[in-house]
């Protein structure tokens, strides 16, 4: 008789999850741009909201740094990347006056949002930001238009107690990366306050967070246990989180490694969802179903919706240098 048997359990792996193009393409961008420059490249803040894959590009010669004014002079002629999130036009502005060389790897879909508060401006409407206080892709659209022309609010509450400068000249745009049934409840509060309430032409939740959020949705209904791989400051993984508990899971809780789970604190678990933010790369995700293995007899149930097929090209200066393991 086996002296200690591992209990059987269930992992339901959703996809599609981790990694989503305009994630892909950051990495790719300083990963190229350290191939072609050499090291270092420098990176205006995080590329994106994931210590592991911030480390990976450390250790390949690049440097973060949060502003433009700590990049030595001596290394002006070193490119210097922006993240994925975006960033106010001063920035870009910045660099041109310092002389720097750079290379914006925000993410395509967060330019569409920035061009789509643009046209509401031009339009000569005021613009109404959903989207979480702080968080850099919040600063780099609001940092699109002249200070005064953009309002952020959070929160059906912040939509109660919000006052306009024209009730009947406001365009909204949204975060990419927010919950889409939180956002539809704000949205449609706005609606109701301001009837002339224009929206943007396209939806600005992007693709990926629809996906993730609605693979957890389907996934979550029995689980004892759901784990995201993702960051604490990473919007998207945060909102799986809170999808995963809503959405029938026993407890739902957020992990930046195998090591951060709390084993002796699960309880009893048969069926643990498992799911990845946008920025999560998938060997965490193969470290976690290890840890499992190690610990239980556990078989993984794939947990897929839909398929993607996004994928963005790098930038023009960058598109000519083959893509191999650096
Ligand atoms: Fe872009 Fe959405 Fe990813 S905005 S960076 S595709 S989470």
């Amino acid at each position: 008789k086996p002296v200690s048997q591992k209990s059987a359990l269930t992992i339901r792996l959703c996809g599609p999850r981790g990694f989503c193009a305009g994630v892909d393409r950051a990495i790719q961008i300083v990963v190229l741009a350290l191939k072609e420059f050499g090291a270092p490249v420098y990176v205006r803040h995080e590329i994106v909201h994931n210590r592991y894959v911030v480390e990976g590009l450390e250790a390949k010669g690049a440097i973060f740094v949060e502003e433009l004014d700590e990049i030595p002079p001596e290394h002006r002629k070193q490119p210097v990347v922006f993240s994925a999130h975006g960033v106010p036009k001063s920035v870009p502005a910045d660099a041109d006056q310092r002389n720097l060389f750079y290379l914006d790897a925000t993410c395509p879909l967060v330019s569409k949002v920035h061009k789509q508060a643009m046209r509401h401006n031009r339009m000569g409407r005021h613009v109404v930001l959903i989207g979480h206080a702080g968080h850099p892709e919040v600063i780099g659209t609001m940092g699109q238009l002249p200070e005064g022309s953009v309002s952020l609010v959070e929160t059906i509450d912040d939509v109660d107690t919000y006052t306009p400068p024209d009730p009947d000249n406001l365009g909204f745009v949204t975060q990419t990366t927010l919950s889409v049934d939180d956002t539809a409840g704000v949205i449609k509060r706005l609606h109701e306050r301001f009837p002339n309430l224009t929206a943007p032409a396209a939806d600005s939740i992007c693709y990926a967070t629809t996906n993730r959020q609605e693979a957890v949705k389907q996934a979550a209904p029995g689980c004892d246990l759901f784990l995201i791989v993702g960051a604490p400051n990473s919007s998207n993984s945060k909102r799986l989180v809170e999808v995963a508990f809503r959405s029938g899971a026993r407890q739902s809780i957020l992990v930046q490694r195998a090591s951060d789970i709390e084993w002796d604190t699960l309880g009893e678990i048969r069926t643990v969802g498992l799911s990845a933010g946008a920025s999560a790369p998938e060997v965490i995700v193969n470290e976690i179903i290890e840890a499992f293995r190690v610990r239980y007899d556990a078989v993984v149930e794939l947990a897929d919706t839909v398929e993607e097929t996004e994928n963005f090209l790098v930038n023009r200066e960058l598109r000519h240098v083959p893509l191999t393991q650096a």
